[in-house]
């Protein structure tokens, strides 16, 4: 019978085809180390992060004054709320060290070089769409720090030549922080996930154009190439295990390891924090935290 639906299917779409060309049977070098897991983990990030978001986005209240208190709902009152959040804020933190390994490791392996530049550049873009995903999602809790956090980054835009206080004025949809610009961060951290993934897509049609590098930095010959499955599909799987095992020990054991203590604390526009610390993360883009090593003491998990 499922034989029958298959070959149904391959007389219309290329499914099976397509499975073995790129998938099971999809020449892979012979040689690659644990650093070329990190492609699939962010992967895996990706779909974790997009599935625990739309099940907090079942509960969630994108409006000034119900956020603050329908994340605390959902910390105490929905089935396995908290569970739901921590999956999501620590999985953000697990997402960019995972992204800032796989940059790692592509850059210590030339990975950028010809003919891969378009794998480097479409990963500069998800990178860059990563970040504005993290930046808006962190104002949705309305807390102290996603205010304040959101007002030094938004202004940073008063920068832009001619046109700063505009541009400022259009991200903030209002005149300083408020109902309107939460909303609009919901809607643009509720669709950049698709978009990252419409992005994933291309970086690996370009990966499958021009296949992996290697350690030894060499273009490998068909002999020293082997199929993808069962090889690397027990590879990745096996990371992944390592992976969640670390993961889990944050989610279960140090939730808020991640969380600045500031943010248990409703937004107050009246009041501004003694230190408006940025996530761990954006920490190296902080140009005071790249001169002055000295605010970094003031990042406290
Ligand atoms: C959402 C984030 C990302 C996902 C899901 C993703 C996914 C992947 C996957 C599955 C691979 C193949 C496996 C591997 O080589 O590890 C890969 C390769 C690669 N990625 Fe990414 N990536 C992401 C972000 C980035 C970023 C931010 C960069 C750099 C700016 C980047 C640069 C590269 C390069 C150069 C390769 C080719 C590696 C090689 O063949 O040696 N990626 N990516």
């Amino acid at each position: 019978m499922d034989r029958r639906i298959v070959q149904w299917i391959d007389r219309r779409f290329p499914l099976t085809a397509f499975i073995k060309k790129e998938l099971t049977g999809y020449p892979t070098p012979r040689n690659l180390t644990s650093w070329w897991n990190f492609g699939f983990l962010a992967g895996f990030m990706l779909v974790l992060q997009i599935v625990s978001g739309i099940f907090l986005a079942m509960h969630y209240k994108a409006d000034a004054g119900l956020a603050f208190d329908s994340v605390e709902h959902i910390m105490r009152e929905v089935n396995y709320g908290w569970l739901i959040r921590y999956l999501h804020s620590t999985g953000a933190s697990a997402f960019f060290a995972i992204v800032y390994i796989h940059m790692a490791r592509s850059l210590y392996y030339a990975s950028y070089h010809e003919p891969r530049e378009l794998m480097w550049w479409s990963g500069q873009l998800l990178l860059l769409l990563l970040m504005a995903t993290a930046f808006m999602g962190y104002l949705l809790p309305w807390g102290q720090m996603s205010y304040w956090g959101a007002q030094v980054i938004t202004n940073l835009f008063r920068a832009t030549p001619f046109i700063g206080d505009e541009v400022v004025l259009w991200l903030r949809g209002d005149f300083a922080i408020g109902d309107a610009t939460l909303t609009r961060f919901f809607v643009f951290h509720f669709l950049f996930p698709f978009l990252i993934f419409g992005v994933v897509f291309l970086h690996l049609v370009a990966l499958h154009y021009v296949k992996s590098s290697n350690p030894t930095g060499l273009e490998l010959s068909p002999k020293d190439q082997i199929p993808f499955h069962p090889y690397y599909t027990i590879k990745d799987l096996y990371g992944l295990g390592w992976f969640l095992i670390v993961f889990c020990y944050f989610v279960f054991f140090q939730p808020e390891l991640f969380i600045e203590p500031e943010n248990n604390v409703p937004a107050n526009p009246l009041q501004t924090p003694p230190h408006i610390v940025p996530e761990w993360y954006f920490l190296p883009f902080t140009p005071s935290c790249a001169l002055f090593p000295t605010c970094w003491a003031e990042w406290r998990p």
